[in-house]
């Protein structure tokens, strides 16, 4: 056995799973992977298959230095299954079955509801690759455009993560499950893909910088619930999975920081005293702060809706069973059952948003929605600083959480579309998405990174377009 700390690199599939011993596994994921490719050239980055990318690989699982960096062409990108390595005597840490050793095959009884988790969670990672597939033609810069592919490679590699989970320990049906993760399609109106926010547009940058702050971050949260899993595999899976998305979240983070950034700069160039007055600042070939406010409203409400209803058996189920955990559940001192503890939720009372104690084992979609919000708010203080710093009084912020929800408790309670970006915020934005492709150069509406990718320098050719 494999103790997954060795990555086995030379086959098709680099993966530290034993992949070269399982006939079994091997073949089903080598008979998947064609479909996988027609997919990937059909709905990946459209106009930069041919490209070089500057690409960084997963090669080894150790957390001091798991990647490498290199040019390649995107359909060629080596897609692996790495899993974190395994810890001696791990036990499943909460729920009924607290305690035992955790579970290196899938228990019986659990088999759908595992089965379930897991193509939910697979489902998103190839959403998010269709849905940007036409950002690369309108990149701020190579830069950015090589984020964005890198972004793009990593979910493919977790649709990898989980396919193999598929077809490891669900057979036949995790074969077919397997093949309508390919089928399926962010937006289509026959076979749309299975979870609202994940089937918008993702018509521009501004909107991928959100979907990457915000959206990725919810992912971030379920893998986290998942990396508790008393199915070892689907804990050492998602703990691999994290390693990367931290850098998704990143270029969100950062991407709208740049883009406040450069708003402030103009602004105080041009003496504008009000970040409201829209069409001075528009003027100036940046975006405004209200528009990137509204956009924020979008994003953050499609998101929360990820978590599902706010009262849900189905969370509960699966805590219970062992499968899913709250984030970070292992730092957490209580008895890690929850079989007589209460939590806060927010409910509609009489038309109001009241807080009500229910028995915590049913609120854990919003415990973890409460964990998400807290983790997001990190990131707006640090949007707002440099508003902050110009002297303006004006700030980012999150709207309230029952804000243009179609999911749980306030589906429909308020969606004042004047909080919402308009066609006309989408006209303005449009306007200003036009590529920048020379090396080191950046559009007039968001500033240069402080650093580049692994130590080169902003100059530097992040994509060789032409091959
Ligand atoms: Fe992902
Ligand atoms: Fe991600």
């Amino acid at each position: 056995m494999p103790d997954g700390m060795d990555v086995d690199y030379d086959g098709l599939i680099p993966n530290n799973v034993g992949l070269a011993q399982d006939a079994r596994v091997r073949k089903a994921l080598e008979t998947w992977h064609p479909g996988y490719i027609d997919w990937w050239r059909d709905m990946g980055p459209e106009g930069f298959q041919e490209s070089l990318v500057y690409l960084r690989t997963a090669i080894s699982v150790d957390p001091k230095g798991w990647a490498k960096f290199g040019y390649v062409r995107m359909p060629e990108y080596k897609w692996g299954v790495l899993l974190a390595p395994v810890v001696e005597g791990r036990r499943i840490g909460f729920g009924a079955h607290k305690g035992e050793p955790a579970w290196q095959e899938v228990p019986g009884e659990y088999r759908a509801m595992l089965r379930r988790l897991l193509v939910i969670q697979g489902d998103t990672e190839p959403a998010s690759v269709e849905q940007q597939r036409h950002l690369g033609a309108t990149a701020p810069s190579l830069y950015d455009m090589r984020n964005l592919f890198q972004v793009n490679v990593e979910e493919g590699r977790h649709l990898w993560a989980m396919v193999y989970l598929l077809q490891k320990y669900f057979g036949t049906q995790g074969r077919e499950e397997a093949e309508d993760l390919l089928r399926r399609r962010s937006g289509d109106a026959d076979s749309p893909r299975m979870l609202g926010a994940f089937n918008e547009a993702t018509p521009d940058w501004l909107s991928f910088f959100m979907f990457t702050f915000f959206t990725d971050r919810d992912g971030k949260m379920q893998l986290e619930a998942l990396a508790q899993s008393g199915f070892d595999p689907l804990s050492r899976t998602c703990r691999f999975m994290l390693t990367e998305e931290a850098h998704h979240m990143f270029v969100g983070e950062t991407g709208v920081g740049r883009i406040v950034e450069r708003t402030v700069e103009a602004m105080k160039e041009a003496g504008i005293d009000d970040p409201t007055d829209v069409e001075r600042v528009r003027a100036l070939g940046v975006i405004d702060l209200p528009t990137i406010q509204r956009k924020l409203n979008l994003h953050f409400s499609l998101t929360l809706d990820l978590f599902g209803n706010e009262i849900s058996t189905n969370a509960a189920n699966a805590f219970n069973a062992g499968l899913k955990g709250r984030y970070r559940e292992d730092k957490l001192e209580d008895d890690h059952q929850l079989t007589s503890s209460t939590y806060p939720v927010l409910r509609l009372r009489d038309g109001q948003p009241v807080s009500e104690d229910v028995p915590a084992l049913s609120a854990l979609n919003m415990r973890l929605r409460d964990d998400y919000v807290t983790d997001c708010q990190g990131g707006i203080g640090r949007w707002n600083k440099p508003i902050e710093k110009a002297g303006y009084t004006f700030r980012l912020q999150l709207p309230p959480v029952t804000f243009n929800r179609k999911i749980g408790e306030f589906a429909g309670f308020d969606s004042d579309p004047a909080r919402l970006p308009t066609g006309d915020d989408h006209e303005f934005i449009d306007s200003l998405m036009r590529p920048v492709m020379e090396a080191g150069k950046y559009a007039s509406w968001i500033a240069a990174p402080k650093v580049g990718v692994d130590g080169k320098p902003g100059e530097f050719e992040y994509v060789r377009i032409h091959g």
